[in-house]
């Protein structure tokens, strides 16, 4: 029998811990002030926005949101992030990703202050990670660890397996894995006999973005399936990429989609915000 990781009860023990350190930082004349950028109107974003400021105000961060419209230029976006650099009153930026076509990322995350990047997508943090210098972890990958943690569930010397390389999931995921002293193998689209691969993992992270993509086949009997993944099926149900009823059975643990990573990056954004660099 498998064991269902449920990500939004350790999401909550993180809220509760950073909102009791949240009310100490009040008391002693200290706050917190996230702003977060939305740029066009992608209703899944803007529902992560939400999410966001509500997680905020639960534990006493002040959030600034800038709703902007989709014909904003990145001139415009990069004169609003140079702004909230400079205000000594704002201890975070988030700009929510994805930004319109027009819009460039790799111009736009560096200009965020690395002191201020609570979503660790920085050059700077992300060469962090990699080189173990104080710095944002990427909120996602570092839910996933927690997650695991919390669970009770050894990393170190496990055999871990991610399936996608993306800048924001997949390469540092694989990083923050080998912190942890696992051995880790990132696995594609373009790799040869996939499942052989994802088949040797003692712990499956998948975060390739195509929905119930992982069937049962590609896992080993008593892996522990992580699934970043977040989609709408055609019954407008959330799912993830794994497919839930056929990898369940063979795993000894699993995140369920919505419940299990979702909530977590969240309450590592909101750890950043408390927290600062660590
Ligand atoms: N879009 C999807 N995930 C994320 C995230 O973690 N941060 C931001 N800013 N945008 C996202």
């Amino acid at each position: 029998m498998y064991k269902l990781i449920d990500g939004k009860k350790f999401s909550q023990e993180i809220k509760e811990e950073l909102k009791g350190r949240m009310a100490e930082l009040l008391a002693s004349g200290r706050t917190r002030c996230l702003a977060v950028i939305l740029v066009g109107n992608d209703p899944a974003s803007a529902v992560y926005v939400r999410n966001k400021e509500k997680a905020c105000a639960y534990i006493g961060i002040r959030s600034l949101s800038y709703v902007l419209p989709k014909e904003t230029t990145e001139e415009e976006l990069l004169e609003l992030i140079g702004e909230l650099n400079r205000r000594e009153d704002v201890n975070g930026i988030l700009v929510q990703l994805p930004l319109p076509a027009h819009i460039h990322e790799e111009k736009v995350l560096p200009a965020i202050s690395p002191e201020k990047d609570v979503d660790g997508f920085h050059p700077f943090n992300v060469g962090s990670i990699n080189t173990g210098r104080p710095g944002y972890l990427p909120c996602t990958p570092a839910g996933v660890i927690e997650l695991l943690k919390r669970s009770g569930i050894e990393i170190e010397g496990k055999e871990c397996v991610v399936l996608g390389r993306s800048n924001i999931v997949g390469k540092p995921m694989a990083m923050l894995l080998l912190r942890e002293n696992a051995t880790v193998t990132i696995c594609h689209s373009r790799t040869v006999n996939l499942k052989d691969v994802t088949g040797r993992a003692d712990i499956l992270v998948v975060a390739v973005g195509r929905p119930g993509l992982v069937d049962g086949s590609y896992v080993k009997e008593g892996a522990v399936v992580i699934d970043v993944g977040i989609h709408r099926d055609e019954n407008g149900k959330l799912c993830g990429d794994v497919d839930f009823e056929s990898v369940a059975p063979k795993a000894s643990a699993i995140t369920p989609v919505p419940g299990g990573v979702g909530p977590m990056t969240i309450a590592m954004l909101m750890k950043n915000c408390v927290c600062g660099m660590e």
